[in-house]
């Protein structure tokens, strides 16, 4: 969380950075804050709230030079106030801005404070700041100084480091956390995504976990975490894959919605042939279908509860144990491990921190190999992965997840197929599948057809505090999905249940101001669904029901129906996702939050 961005060119480079940080925005957005470099001082602007207040203040006193620093912040240590936002300063010219957390703030913050440095901050960045200026005071230069801090500090770390006194280059370095040189002509750039930067270049380097990078005007020089000089190379950003351009819709959100028939089609893409799994699309060592024996899947947020679905295709189709687990959770404790077990992370993003912690765990308990699912190629669970597939999701903006996790699924079941194939599905069942998943873009379409009806029951939603979801089997983490979703952008409490499980105790929380979404399976657990319903009913509870015609499910005094397309029973997870994206899209639409940037949250979350 939290982004960042740094440039030197021989241009302003003001409006660079501000350009900069709207497009991490998604990072973090309760404040923000610029430094630039010039010849009669460092000039700096900060500002509470979104990057728009700094642009007001960069507009009624513009700041101009050729060397600068930018920030946009989800607070971790200290409010999101004006002096806690960043850059921070030790002395008049040396400034810092970063991303992460550093552990042992505490301790180095009294030492500073013993040998007479003034924190005005709470921040944990203010530490490194003057680190870095006692040992350039000690007579380092920056780079020297930069990586004599590096050494103290402990815990996750992007960060970009300026200094008036030295005005051909900044220093930028990272641990734990993403960062990437643009490189340009007579010019280069820093910062925690390359969509930052795609306004001036699409050649990007992508530093290594330790890497420090002195960056000047006409190179880049790349020190390892031993101070090694290396050599990385300049990936080339294709831009015919990506647009970050909201087009005609309203939102980001919504964009993302409508574009899951196209991506989830471009994650089959190479995937699928007409009638079995390309196992191909796991690299040349696909051995691994054949050993494997369990399966972990570690994700968190919106990633696990892809991962929540995959366990029941797993089990079902391939017959083989498949345990989930959120990776806070499991980065801290003892974790068994059967022979040839599989370790499977999923992630948007491929910068959580808690899912590269646990990723980076694993690697040393002896897992038969690791596979990343995830929608960003140069990522750091792609790379510190053995084996990948990408979800091909394009860029998402939103914070709130949608077609990455519609694509996640759809590689999940990819992967479930491809391993149930080497695990006794018979050649009939396989084509079966696979002409299911094809299908599924049409499907997706199909669904995406009630928006209006969808649009309609919104306003229902708007002065309700409490919604409870519900589901069975692999459609109660479709029901903890829809939960997710509402709560974060429209900030409704809810919850989501196992149906079997709502009388054991939610039930309690059941009247006639409590809605209650259900997402119905067509399938052997219907009739036992439809009981759990009448519980409801009978308590005089208001249900919004989402099921195909087939259920015999209809409009009734106290029932909401809401039709989705009837589609093959291993699909519908992923098709009745559709229709609780689109309801928590409009309640958030008609009580006027901010849809695309929820308060408290951020899209990238690089701590821990
Ligand atoms: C944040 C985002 C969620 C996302 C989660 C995991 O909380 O707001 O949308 O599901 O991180 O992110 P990942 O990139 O690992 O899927």
């Amino acid at each position: 969380m939290c982004g960042i961005v740094g440039a030197i060119a021989r241009r302003n480079v003001a409006k660079i950075l501000l350009e900069g940080l709207s497009r991490l925005e998604y990072r973090g957005y309760d404040s923000s804050g610029m430094a630039i470099n010039s010849d009669n001082g460092v000039h700096a602007h900060r500002a509470v709230g979104k990057v728009q207040a700094l642009k007001n203040k960069c507009e009624d006193a513009p700041l101009e030079g050729h060397i600068g620093i930018a920030h946009t912040r989800w607070a971790t240590h200290g409010k999101p106030t004006e002096v806690n936002a960043h850059p921070h300063f030790s002395g008049d010219d040396l400034a810092i801005v970063h991303n992460g957390i550093i552990e042992n703030h505490a301790f180095l913050r009294r030492e500073l404070i013993e040998k007479g440095y003034e924190f005005k901050s709470q921040t944990d960045t203010e530490v490194i700041v003057h680190l870095i200026f006692d040992e350039v005071k000690a007579g380092k230069n920056l780079l020297e100084a930069v990586q004599a801090t590096l050494v103290r500090l402990e815990g996750a770390f992007a960060l970009a480091v300026t200094y008036n006194d030295d005005n051909e280059r900044f220093i930028a370095a990272r641990k734990g956390s993403p960062l990437v040189v643009g490189v340009g002509i007579e010019e280069n750039f820093v910062a925690s995504d390359q969509l930052a930067l795609l306004h001036v270049t699409d050649q990007f380097i992508f530093l290594e976990e330790g890497d420090v990078a002195d960056v000047s005007r006409d190179q880049v020089l790349i020190y390892d975490d031993k101070g090694e000089l290396q050599d990385r190379p300049i990936s080339v950003f294709n831009h015919h894959l990506d647009s970050t351009d909201k087009g005609d819709f309203r939102h980001y959100m919504l964009k993302e919605i409508y574009e899951q028939p196209k991506v989830i089609a471009a994650c089959l893409d190479g995937r699928v042939s007409e009638t079995s799994i390309l196992t191909n699309c796991f690299g040349a060592d696909s051995d691994f279908l054949k050993e494997v024996e369990n399966i972990h899947i570690v994700a968190c947020g919106t990633s696990y509860h892809a991962g929540m679905v995959a366990k029941y295709w797993i089990e079902d189709l391939a017959g083989l144990p498949c345990a989930v687990e959120v990776a806070s959770e499991y980065r801290y404790r003892k974790v068994a491990v059967p022979k040839n077990t599989l370790f499977l992370t999923l992630s948007q993003s491929g910068e959580t921190a808690d899912t590269l912690a646990a990723l980076k765990m694993a690697k040393g308990l002896g897992y038969l190999t690791t596979l990343a699912i995830c929608n960003v190629p140069s990522s750091s669970l792609v790379r510190e992965s053995a084996l990948t597939l990408l979800t091909n999701a394009g860029v998402e903006i939103g914070v709130a997840s949608t077609k990455a996790f519609t694509t996640q699924l759809t590689a999940l079941l990819v992967t479930s197929v491809a391993i149930a194939v080497q695990h006794g599905l018979s050649a009939a069942r396989e084509t079966e599948l696979v002409r299911s998943l094809r299908s599924l873009p049409a499907y997706i379409d199909m669904a995406l057809k009630q928006d209006s009806a969808i649009k309609m029951l919104a306003d229902r939603f708007a002065n309700k505090q409490n919604a409870i979801f519900l589901g069975r089997g692999s459609m109660f983490p479709i029901a903890l999905e829809g939960a997710l979703k509402l709560k974060e952008i429209s900030y409704i409490h809810a919850e989501a249940y196992p149906a079997g499980e709502l009388k054991h105790g939610p039930l309690a929380l059941v009247d006639e101001d409590m809605p209650i979404i259900t997402v119905v399976p067509n399938n052997s657990l219907l009739d036992k669904l439809k009981s759990n319903l009448q519980e409801v009913s009978a308590r005089g509870g208001e249900l919004y029901v989402f099921a195909d015609l087939d259920t015999e499910f209809h409009e009734e005094v106290g029932v909401t129906f809401t039709e989705v397309p009837k589609v093959p029973d291993i699909l519908a997870p992923i098709v009745h996702t559709i229709p609780l994206q689109l309801l928590a899209y409009y309640v958030a639409v008609v009580k006027g939050t901010d849809v695309d940037q929820p308060r408290n949250l951020a899209k990238s979350v690089t701590v821990e």
